[in-house]
């Protein structure tokens, strides 16, 4: 058998505030493969978040080990850590993070240039990708002058620009119309053809139906659902 894509065995997350302890994950294993698209529900305030973001290297878990790809993840040094991320991992965040001063095509590009990508080809590549979500018509614009729909896009197709094995989606569909999140969705459904790993939180029951399998995280525990 190959190793698992992610291995996560026993992590635990918690945060200290001045006046108490919240236990967010308790004791979760899981093995993750790839060529797999994989939901994340929960009620608010359940964890999503806090899960996708230990996958993505952002966060430290208080217990627990995170591998990928065989690696441990856990005591990466700073620069290993940078290249696990450059290499291997894209985050599409809840807020879209886009960068107010740049346009969509400089933002999408932006994954690409801070890889040492000639500048050129990596706007060709921007146009590219924001055409796939049907944004061709907005490459110029800021951020500020996109709906909250076009900045989900945008901020979608720079996460899918640096074609990384893993994909972290923060409900990415949150603030899309229902055309545009089933649009978005069946690019992600390309996506794992291309035996990438798909993980994304969403509170959509009809897109979580989509996925391969629905984790459903609830009390600090993670259960599979369908399949
Ligand atoms: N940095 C933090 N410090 C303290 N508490 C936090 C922090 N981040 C998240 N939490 C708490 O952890 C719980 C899970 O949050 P989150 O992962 O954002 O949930 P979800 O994404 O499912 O809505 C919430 O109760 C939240 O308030
Ligand atoms: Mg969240």
């Amino acid at each position: 058998m190959s190793k698992p894509f992610i291995k996560i065995e026993k992590l635990s997350k918690q945060f200290e505030t001045s006046n108490s302890t919240i236990q967010v994950l308790k004791d979760i294993n899981l093995n993750l493969d790839s060529g797999k698209i994989i939901a994340i529900t929960g009620p608010s305030g359940s964890g999503k978040s806090t899960f996708l973001h230990l996958l993505a290297l952002l966060d430290k878990p208080t217990k627990g080990k995170i591998s990928i790809l065989g690696q441990s993840i856990n005591n990466l040094s700073e620069y290993n850590k940078n290249k696990m991320i450059r290499d291997n991992i894209s985050i599409i965040f809840q807020n879209n993070n886009l960068l107010s001063d740049f346009t969509a095509i400089e933002n999408v590009a932006m994954p690409l240039i801070i890889r040492n990508k000639n500048y050129n080809y990596s706007i060709k590549q921007a146009e590219k990708f924001l055409k796939k979500v049907n944004l061709g018509k907005r490459l110029k614009h800021f951020p500020s002058d996109l709906s909250g729909g076009e900045q989900q896009r945008v901020a979608i197709a720079r996460s899918l620009i640096s074609e990384t094995k893993i994909i972290l989606a923060d409900e990415p569909t949150g603030n899309l119309d229902y055309k545009n999140s089933i649009e978005v969705f069946s690019y992600f459904l390309k996506l794992k053809q291309k035996n990438k790993i798909i993980i994304i939180a969403t509170h959509n029951r009809e897109l979580a139906n989509k996925a391969d399998y629905t984790l459903s995280l609830s009390n600090g525990i993670i259960k599979r659902e369908n399949g």
